[in-house]
């Protein structure tokens, strides 16, 4: 088989730290991939003004199958213009429209919650990657002044809201649980009693569309009352679907019930077109380069790319590894473990490696 061309954006941050682990951790498992790192992020931005080299994305697309991030953002860079113009850069312009966190508990011990066992968390949320109020359409107008305006403008287009409510059924039909069972509810999360606009085109979308998977429930939940269930209850969630501002919230909450953001891995997904995944947490500034932060949502997030380019074996085999390092502590701190970024990393190799 050809080796899958990678390009590689560690960022800044901890993701210079996680993203060479999670490299290592994918060649040791034997995947057939060719990484090629880019070293887009705060550094360069500082040193030459470049946040997106010229025919960047277009390049992006053309010459990798799979775009594996870390994190962007830096104290130095008070503005955020260049995690902006990268992140939210690939997300909207290569339009990878399903933004997909898969929640999944792997050893009770992680969880806050009481009595929960990693078979009560296996849910997905799928959030509209590419519209929402994070395309910062609006303005402000009289700034400064006690007469100022400040408007946010939350787009939603029947077309975005179509393909990623679609993509959850689709979701739900291809990807059984952990346990091997059916994914059987899709579960739409708005504030349509609010934001009547924007909520009643998603609501006559969502029925539409579901009407076309009988074997899978549609559900509905306001997103307030998503939060206190998904405290209360974890184990009533299979898949849900939801808006831009709403999953990046949402999804935070969920990665608190899976052992926290050092654990939580995500898709950036446009089906069929070159695809980038990333760790769900930030770059967290304050434990950069000190050998704490966890590897294992970036380790995961790269299995979650594996399988994407059809590498399962590959993914089973880190997955299952990661699994073992978490029920034998072999973690870092936020994990209750004691081992560094790299001496946890190590660990994981090692079991994940091809004999
Ligand atoms: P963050 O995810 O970097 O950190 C939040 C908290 O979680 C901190 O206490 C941090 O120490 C902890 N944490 C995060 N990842 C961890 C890991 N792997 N191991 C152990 N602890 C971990 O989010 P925060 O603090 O809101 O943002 C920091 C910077 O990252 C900002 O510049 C922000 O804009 C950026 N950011 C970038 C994202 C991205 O590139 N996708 C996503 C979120 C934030
Ligand atoms: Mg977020």
């Amino acid at each position: 088989m050809n080796a899958k061309r990678i390009a590689v954006l560690p960022g800044d941050g901890i993701g210079r730290e996680v993203i060479p682990q999670a490299l290592r951790v994918m060649e040791a498992a034997g995947a057939p991939v060719q990484f090629t790192e880019f070293d887009w992020g705060a550094d360069r931005y500082l040193a030459d003004g470049v946040t997106v080299p010229p025919d960047g994305f277009a390049m992006l697309d053309r010459d990798f199958d799979a775009i594996f991030v870390g994190a962007f953002g830096d104290p130095r860079v008070a503005t955020n213009v260049h995690a902006k113009e990268i992140l939210l850069g690939m997300r909207f312009k290569m339009d990878l429209y399903a933004n997909v966190r898969p929640v999944r508990l792997l050893d009770s011990s992680l969880c806050p919650l009481k009595g929960i066992e990693p078979k009560d968390i296996d849910f997905v949320v799928l959030r509209e990657n590419t519209e929402g109020v994070y395309t910062d359409a609006g303005g402000v107008f009289k700034q400064g002044t006690e007469d100022e305006i400040a408007i946010q403008e939350d787009i939603n287009t029947y077309k975005g809201v179509a393909r990623i409510i679609r993509y959850a059924f689709e979701y739900a039909e291809r990807n059984p649980r952990l346990d091997g069972g059916p994914r059987k509810s899709v579960l739409l999360c708005d504030k349509s009693n609010a934001m009547t606009h924007a909520g009643g085109l998603w609501q006559r979308v969502f029925r539409e569309i579901s009407s076309g998977y009988p074997q899978i429930t549609p559900k509905h939940m306001y997103v307030d009352a998503l939060c206190m269930q998904m405290v209360r209850d974890p184990r009533q969630f299979d898949v849900i679907v939801t808006n831009n501002m709403f999953g990046d919230i949402i999804t935070d909450l969920a990665a608190g019930l899976q052992g926290g953001l050092g654990m939580a891995a995500s898709g950036n997904i446009h089906p069929g077109r070159t695809s980038m995944f990333e760790p769900v947490h930030g770059s967290a500034p304050p434990i950069a380069g000190k050998n704490v932060a966890n590897p294992f949502g970036a380790i995961l997030t790269g299995a979650m790319m594996l399988r994407h380019l059809s590498l399962s074996a590959e993914a089973d085999r880190i997955e299952a590894a990661v699994l073992n390092a978490v029920q034998q502590k072999k973690t870092t701190q936020d994990l209750g473990g004691a081992l560094g970024t790299r001496e946890a990393s190590e660990w994981v190799l090692a079991r994940a490696q091809r004999v």
